[in-house]
Parts: C-alpha cells; sequence; structure tokens
C-alpha cells in the first residue's frame, strides 16, 4: 500500500536567516521565482500524496494558508495545524496525530529542495515498500554536521550518528522521512536533548533499533539542498535558475505536477493558467497545455 498523507513542516525561526526572517516565513521566501515551500510540496505530490498537512508558526499560518487555500487548484487536500514553538521536528507526528489516523505518513521539511532524474520513482517506490521507517540519504563532504547512516547492500540501516566526529559513512539524513502508523506513539515517548528539542534521529532509532529502517540513496545525479542559510537559499535560486534557462522547463510547479500525475482535469488545468496573472510563469504553463 502507498503512503497517502503528507506533512510539511514549516514553522522554525530561522535564525541563520536573520534578518531575511524578522517578518517572513523561511518556506515563504523565494527560491529563484518560486516560494521555498513550492519545493517539497511537489516532491510530496510527486510521490503520489495528496492529502496534505501543513505545520507552521501562529505567525505564519496565515500567509501559507493564503498562498495554498484548500488546496483544490492542485487536486490536493490541504489541512494546517499551528506549531506554537518550535519544539522539535518528531512534534509533528504528535501536532498530526488526528490527521495521521496511525496509517502510514510521509514528513518532508519546508526548506528542503530534491532534483535530479528519476527522483519521481524513487520516492514513489520507497512509499510503496514501507516495512517501518524509510529515509532518503545524500553524500556529502563533511558528515561532521549532520545525522549520518552506513547501511548493507540490501538498503537496510546499520548504524545512526548525530554529527559525528568519527563518521562511519558520508551519507546524509536528509528531510524527507516515510514513518509507518505508530509514528506518534514513538513520537511522544521522546524527551527533549540537551538544545531543548526533540531530535528526529531520536525518533529514527526505534526503527532502527527493531531492524525496520531502510534507506534510498540519493546518488550523484540529484541536488539536495536545505535553504536554512543566505548561502544556501542563492545557490538553490542559481540552480533553479540555471536549468530552467537552460531547459525551457519549470522546477517545482504545484499546477503542472498535479496535471501530469493526474490530479486535475485538463480544463481544470487550462482555466486555473487561463486566470493567472500575465507572467513568465503563465507563459510556460500555457505551453504546457494550449488555451
Ligand atoms: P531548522 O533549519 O533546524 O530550524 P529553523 O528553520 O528554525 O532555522 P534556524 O536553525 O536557522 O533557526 O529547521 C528545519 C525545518 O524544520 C525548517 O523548515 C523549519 C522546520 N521546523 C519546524 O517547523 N518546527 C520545529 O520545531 C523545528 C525545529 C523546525
Amino acid at each position: 500500500m502507498k503512503i497517502e498523507k503528507g506533512i510539511i513542516l514549516a514553522g522554525g525561526t530561522g535564525s541563520r536567516l536573520y534578518p531575511l526572517t524578522i517578518a517572513s516565513n523561511k518556506q515563504l521566501l523565494p527560491i529563484y521565482d518560486k516560494p521555498a515551500i513550492y519545493y517539497p510540496l511537489t516532491t510530496l505530490m510527486l510521490a503520489g500524496i495528496r492529502d496534505i498537512l501543513i505545520i507552521s508558526t501562529p505567525k505564519d499560518i496565515a500567509a501559507i494558508q493564503s498562498l495554498f487555500g484548500d488546496g483544490t487548484t492542485f487536486g490536493i487536500k490541504f489541512s494546517y495545524k499551528i506549531q506554537v514553538e518550535p519544539r522539535g521536528l518528531p512534534e509533528a507526528f504528535i501536532l498530526g496525530e488526528e490527521f495521521i489516523e496511525q496509517k502510514p505518513v510521509a514528513m518532508i521539511l519546508g526548506d528542503n529542495f530534491f532534483h535530479g532524474h528519476g527522483l519521481p520513482s524513487i520516492v514513489s517506490e520507497a512509499s510503496s515498500h514501507l516495512n517501518g521507517a524509510h529515509i532518503f540519504v545524500y553524500p556529502v563532504e563533511d558528515p561532521s554536521r549532520y545525522g549520518i547512516v552506513s547501511f548493507d547492500k540490501k538498503q537496510k540501516v546499520l548504524s545512526l550518528e548525530e554529527k559525528p566526529s568519527k563518521p562511519q559513512s558520508n551519507y546524509a539524513i536528509t528531510g524527507l522521512y516515510y514513518f509507518n502508523g505508530h509514528v506518534s506513539e514513538y513520537a511522544k515517548q521522546l524527551k527533549p536533548s540537551p538544545r531543548g528539542e526533540t531530535e528526529i534521529t531520536d525518533l529514527i532509532r526505534y526503527y532502527l533499533d527493531q531492524g525496520t529502517l531502510n534507506v534510498s540513496v540519493l546518488g550523484r545525479g540529484y541536488v539536495w539542498f536545505d535553504v536554512g542559510t543566505s548561502k544556501s537559499l542563492l545557490d538553490a535560486s542559481n540552480y533553479v535558475e540555471v536549468i530552467q534557462s537552460r531547459q525551457g522547463t519549470v522546477i517545482a510547479s504545484p499546477e503542472e505536477v498535479a496535471w501530469r500525475m493526474g490530479f486535475i482535469e485538463k480544463k481544470a488545468f487550462q482555466s486555473h493558467v487561463y486566470a493567472l496573472p500575465n507572467s513568465q510563469y503563465k507563459q510556460y504553463l500555457s505551453r504546457i497545455e494550449p488555451l
């Protein structure tokens, strides 16, 4: 059975992006020509997920809601929930307990951006074969800054270390996670770490200890950014600009993904595009399915 539910965690303080984040939420800042949250949203959509809970801060939830509404335009159902304070990533599964209904769920961080040929099949393949939990890892140059895993040939995780001084591999855990229906129950048992937040690596460890943690490797043909710093925000923007202008395509358009995935009918897509203000974005979407 494929995962049908997904959470986008889009709160946080964004302190590393100060002063950009004084009045704006990090996931609403632009990655080149669209809000950063479009990128993780389309990753979930490419995994076939259409029932999506967005969690953000008391200050920012209204802005995100005005961006997406109820999701009809994209053939999606959006729900919204407030996280009063950034108490850690696992809190998403406690706040989202009613939404999850003890079913398998994906979570993606609102500041994460994945791109590369074959991404849709990697994310949907893993969704169809969920055991206990599934994570997506990416080779990095500086493993001591990340959660790092080692794994065997069957992609079963063997070890998990948080910011190790002597890393056993250079595969970093990215901000896309799949969990089975027990995740809320485990999240409630977690204690805050010394930095005062519950940690996603502690949650993942429950599954490692049960031997039900699997991994997909996003190899060198992929890019993964988390846009938590000004430099990574600029790097991601430059990447999008280069690919889009070279190929004449648009990365992470929810309208296009909804149309290609069959979430919306041709007529609904066309009338939505027709109503858009005149822009390059509209011109691109009009070329996909001429009015
Ligand atoms: P982080 O980048 O770890 O935290 P942050 O966004 O607050 O930024 P900074 O470290 O610069 O202060 O968060 C990763 C993602 O998870 C990001 O999209 C924000 C989100 N997040 C929440 O929504 N709630 C939380 O409790 C935490 C810790 C993060």
